[in-house]
């Protein structure tokens, strides 16, 4: 069994009232319950935190990727700002998927560019909530030492 980190950026907390129209009707809450499940039926376990500022995050990695084998990140609008954030996980060396409820490719054109997506195993955009819940299966595939499909 492996520890697996999921981490939720700014206004992640608001999930389930803030525009539903674009990031759906689940709480973070049910969310990560959800995710908790997969991951216990995958044989891991998860570890959740949301944090509406760019140091909490930043910290929270730090303390946390030394016992971790993997992190699920919807960083929000740091992923598209934060050298910061992209410092601490190339700090960390702890392998990431990058996961947006929304497509941020079919937005804003500022929501194209991203400070994460280069350095990430690998990125979902678009797919709602099942999207953390495709990293997950992802992720354990590549623990399992399988993962032809991955790197
Ligand atoms: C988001 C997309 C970001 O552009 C936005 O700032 C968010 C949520 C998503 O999950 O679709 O806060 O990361």
């Amino acid at each position: 069994m492996a520890s697996i980190l999921l981490l939720n950026g700014p206004n992640l907390n608001l999930l389930g009232r803030r525009e539903p129209e674009v990031y759906g009707s689940d709480t973070l809450a049910d969310i990560e319950r959800r995710c908790k499940d997969e991951a216990g039926r995958l044989g891991h376990q998860l570890i959740c935190r949301q944090s509406n500022s760019e140091g909490g995050m930043v910290d929270w990695l730090q303390q946390q990727a030394p016992s971790a084998a993997y992190l699920v990140i919807n960083p929000g609008a740091y992923g598209h700002t934060s050298i910061a954030l992209r410092d601490a996980l190339l700090g960390v060396a702890l392998p990431f998927v990058e996961v947006h409820l929304s497509n941020v490719h079919a937005r804003e054109e500022f929501r194209r560019s991203s400070m994460l997506t280069d350095i990430a195993v690998g990125c979902i955009s678009g797919l709602g909530a099942q999207g953390y819940l495709l990293a997950l299966q992802f992720i354990a595939e590549q623990l399992r030492g399988g993962g032809s499909d991955g790197p």
